[in-house]
């Protein structure tokens, strides 16, 4: 956003010293009143459904009512200068963050501008004059908030929006590319085959130590490109009606680990079944297991992976959770963002996978882990007749 964004702004609303005036004499009633304000804000976001979606879990409940009550206490405190913008713009890019859809935001600044409009009359009820004044101002400001916000969203979103049509350009040049690539190195796997077993017994490490690096790097290969291939393939749900426990076995049955790593499960009710995409869930339970795993192997200690499903009237949701070392705060984001990974031998696309996976499914995912304390992965689907 360009420096001149706010003065210009504010000139077009001819905001002045007067409607700053004007609002600064609501402060204390509004500050008596924030509670109802934040109810009822709430009260609307969790009567619809898409809004109440974009907040995953109870913290995040939580600290948007905190964000809102900042918000609040600094909407009426001039100077709206470029610091109080600066601080304006990062809502708009948090919401496109949380994939907040742009609707909302129109629809609940409606709902504070009914609540100041309340403060005015209460303030300046008897006045009309000084009313007239307090709403206009009320108007300006709560327009010109709205300006920030929507225009950083936009700004944000074709941010977005760019990288998404790059990425589905470069993974279908992937695509193509690692279908191409999966007949040579089937080549090169059974060439392998043939060789070991061509080897004498006494073969000298000089020779064994290359052919072990080039079968590792083989699987390595063949590992990418099928991942990629999974990755770009796009398609509906086949839904169907499976018991929760059968994919908690089929995930477990994927992934190779080690005796030190304990897995524990658990059914809510215990027979509950879903209706859902079995083959593409199960993938996505793998890829989230076989983090676990690694995670786990990583601290070079035993560890314990929980995995929870719990199937209520609305929601089915799966939780992994593992006692590793936990992900970095700043990472947390970016997880799940296609070609992301910390690994050297690490693709990148697991979660990215998990995260289309949870989408396709009309669900989602998220991850929360005090770092140092293990991770819990969150992946929840809307239940289907
Ligand atoms: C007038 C309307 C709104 C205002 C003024 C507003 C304000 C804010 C602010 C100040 C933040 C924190 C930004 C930061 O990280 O600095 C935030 C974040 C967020 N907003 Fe909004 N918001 C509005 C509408 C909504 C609606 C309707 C939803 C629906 C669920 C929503 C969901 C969220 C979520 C999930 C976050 C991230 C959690 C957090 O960082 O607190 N917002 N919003």
């Amino acid at each position: 956003m360009d420096a001149s964004f706010r003065a210009r702004a504010l000139a077009y609303l001819r905001f002045d010293g007067d409607d700053e005036a004007a609002l600064v004499r609501l402060q204390p009633a509004f500050a008596r009143n924030e509670e109802r304000l934040l109810d009822d804000f709430y009260g609307r976001v969790l009567n619809d459904a898409d809004a109440r979606a974009v907040l995953r879990d109870e913290r995040m409940v939580d600290s948007l009512r905190e964000s809102l009550r900042h918000w609040a206490r600094s909407l009426l405190e001039p100077p709206y200068d470029d610091a109080y913008v600066q601080k304006r713009a990062r809502i708009g890019q948090r919401h496109v963050q949380v994939g907040l859809p742009q609707r909302f935001m129109p629809l609940a600044m409606n709902a504070m501008r009914i609540h100041l409009h309340r403060v005015a009359i209460e303030v300046e009820g008897a006045d009309h004059d000084r009313l007239l004044r307090a709403i206009g101002a009320i108007d300006k400001l709560l327009d010109f908030e709205l300006t920030v916000m929507l225009e950083t969203y936009a700004a944000d979103w074709g941010a977005r929006l760019v990288r998404t049509e790059r990425l589905a350009t470069i993974g279908q040049l992937a695509a193509g590319v690692s279908h191409e690539l999966k007949n040579p190195i089937g080549v090169v796997n059974t060439s392998l085959l043939l060789l070991k077993q061509r080897l004498p017994q006494d073969v000298s490490v000089a020779i064994q130590k290359p052919v072990e690096r080039i079968t590792r790097a083989a699987r390595h290969a063949a590992d990418l490109c099928t991942q990629l291939l999974e990755f770009a393939r796009t398609k509906e749900p086949r839904l169907q009606r499976v018991a929760l426990e059968e994919l908690f076995a089929d995930a477990i049955a994927h992934v190779d680990r080690p005796e030190t790593v304990t897995i524990v499960t658990s059914i809510e009710p215990k027979e509950a079944s879903a209706v859902l995409d079995a083959a593409d869930i199960s993938r996505a339970l793998t890829n989230l297991l076989r983090n676990a795993v690694t995670a786990i192997i990583d601290t070079e200690r035993a560890g314990t992976i929980r995995l929870h499903a719990e199937s209520t009237d609305e929601l089915v949701v799966f939780t992994i959770a593992d006692d590793g070392p936990g992900i970095p705060l700043e990472l947390q984001t970016q997880i799940f963002e296609p070609l992301f990974t910390t690994r050297s031998n690490g693709v990148g696309l697991g979660l990215a996978l998990c995260r289309d996976i949870a989408t396709a499914h009309g669900g989602s995912i998220d991850v929360h882990s005090d770092p140092g304390h293990g991770a819990t992965f969150t992946l929840r689907l809307p239940q289907r007749a």
